[in-house]
C-alpha cells in the first residue's frame, strides 16, 4: 500500500494514443504523427528536426516501418561521431588496401540500405568535404566505393534528423543550400516535452510500468510534490531524461510511490554548480544538463556518452572541464 497520508497523484484516466512506440496525448504529437504517416507513404527525402531525446531516431524507424520500403533495409549512422575519413568509408564502402588499415573490402551504408532506407543522424556535423559526394550519390542513385571504380547501384530513401537549424548552417557556410534542398523534401518538427505537458504525467506512468514489469520494485503512485517538481522541470533531455529519471527513482527509492527526492537534484530544484556564465545561463544549464544525463546513461563512459551526445570524446572532456562538472 502506498502512504496515503502522503499527497499523491493517481494515474490520468485519459487513454493516450500508441503508434509505433510513440506515446502521447498531446495534440501537437498527434499532429505529428498525421504528418509522419503521409510523409513515410511518399518515397521523398525526409528531414527531421528536433532536440536531443524528442523521439527522433523513433520516428525514423517508424517512417520506414510505414513506407512501401519496409521490406527492405534500414541503416543508421550518426554523422556526429566520426571523423570525415570513416564516415566516407561507412557510408561509400572501401575496397582492400584503399588506405593504411584498408585489410578488407567494406560494404558502404548507402550499398546495404539499397531498396530500403537510410537514416542520418545529426547530418548538421556532416563534413563539408563529404557534402558533394552524399548530394552526388542521392541524385544519382549510384557511387564507387573508396579506392574503386566499380559502379554501385543504391536506391536508398534518405530519413536525416537534427536538432540545427540547417538553413542558419547554410547561411554560416558550413552547410551546402543544394544538399538541404535535396534532403529536406518533407521537414517534419517534434516538439520539446514541456510543449507537450500532458506528456510529462503520461510518460512518466509509460516508464513506470515498464520498470514495473522488472519486477524488483513496484511503484503505484507519485507524490504530489514530485509531479509539481516535473511539471516545472523545463527538461533539456526531453523525453530520454525523464525516462532516465524514472529509472534513477527506482534506484533510489523504496515502496510504491516515487518521492520527490528520489529524482534527480536538478529535478527537484537544486542549482546547477555554476562558474563564470560563458553562453548565457540557460543555453549552460541546458548543456550541463545534457551532460550529466548522457554521463549518467552510459554509466559514466566517457566515450559512450559522447556518441550520445553526439559530440567527439575530446571535445567532451573540454565541456567537462569548462563546466566543472565531477
Ligand atoms: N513519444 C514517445 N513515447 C514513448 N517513448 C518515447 C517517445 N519519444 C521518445 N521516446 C523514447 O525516448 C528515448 C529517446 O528517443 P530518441 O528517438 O532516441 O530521441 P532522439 O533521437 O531525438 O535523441 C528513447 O528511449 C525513445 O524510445
Ligand atoms: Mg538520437
Amino acid at each position: 500500500m502506498a502512504n496515503y497520508h502522503q499527497k499523491h497523484h493517481q494515474r490520468p484516466k485519459t487513454k493516450p494514443t500508441h503508434f509505433q512506440g510513440m506515446v502521447t496525448v498531446s495534440k501537437k504529437m498527434m499532429e505529428f504523427i498525421e504528418q509522419l504517416k503521409k510523409a513515410a507513404a511518399s518515397d521523398a527525402n525526409i528531414l527531421i528536426r528536433g532536440d536531443s531525446g524528442t523521439g527522433k531516431e523513433l520516428a525514423a524507424r517508424a517512417i520506414h516501418s510505414l513506407s512501401p520500403r519496409s521490406k527492405g533495409p534500414f541503416q543508421a549512422l550518426n554523422c556526429a561521431t566520426l571523423t570525415s575519413e570513416l564516415m566516407q568509408s561507412e557510408l561509400f564502402g572501401h575496397v582492400k588496401g584503399a588506405f593504411t588499415g584498408a585489410v578488407a573490402d567494406r560494404k558502404g551504408l548507402f550499398e546495404a540500405a539499397h531498396r530500403g532506407t537510410l537514416f542520418l543522424d545529426e547530418i548538421a556535423e556532416m563534413p563539408k568535404d563529404l557534402q558533394p559526394r552524399l548530394l552526388r550519390v542521392l541524385q544519382e542513385r549510384h557511387f564507387s566505393p573508396v579506392g574503386s571504380f566499380k559502379i554501385v547501384q543504391s536506391n536508398v530513401r534518405l530519413v536525416s534528423a537534427t536538432h540545427q537549424s540547417l538553413r542558419r548552417l547554410v547561411e554560416g557556410g558550413v552547410f551546402r543550400a543544394d544538399l538541404m534542398y535535396r534532403i529536406r523534401v518533407i521537414p517534419l518538427f517534434l516538439p520539446r516535452l514541456v510543449e507537450r505537458e500532458r506528456d510529462i504525467e503520461i510518460l512518466s506512468w509509460l516508464f513506470i510500468d515498464e520498470f514495473n514489469r522488472l519486477g524488483q520494485r513496484v511503484i503505484s503512485a507519485i507524490a504530489a510534490d514530485a509531479i509539481e517538481a516535473m511539471l516545472k522541470y523545463p527538461w533539456p533531455g526531453n523525453i530520454r531524461e525523464l525516462r532516465n529519471n524514472i529509472e534513477h527513482a527506482y534506484g533510489m527509492g523504496e515502496g510504491d510511490m516515487l518521492r520527490l527526492r528520489d529524482l534527480a537534484p536538478e529535478v527537484q530544484g537544486a542549482p546547477i554548480p555554476q562558474n563564470q556564465a560563458i553562453d548565457g545561463p540557460s543555453i549552460r544549464r541546458q548543456e550541463v544538463d545534457e551532460i550529466l544525463t548522457a554521463l549518467r546513461e552510459a554509466n559514466h563512459r566517457k566515450g559512450e556518452a559522447a556518441a550520445k551526445l553526439g559530440i567527439s570524446r575530446s571535445k567532451l572532456w573540454r565541456k567537462i572541464r569548462e563546466y566543472g562538472i565531477q
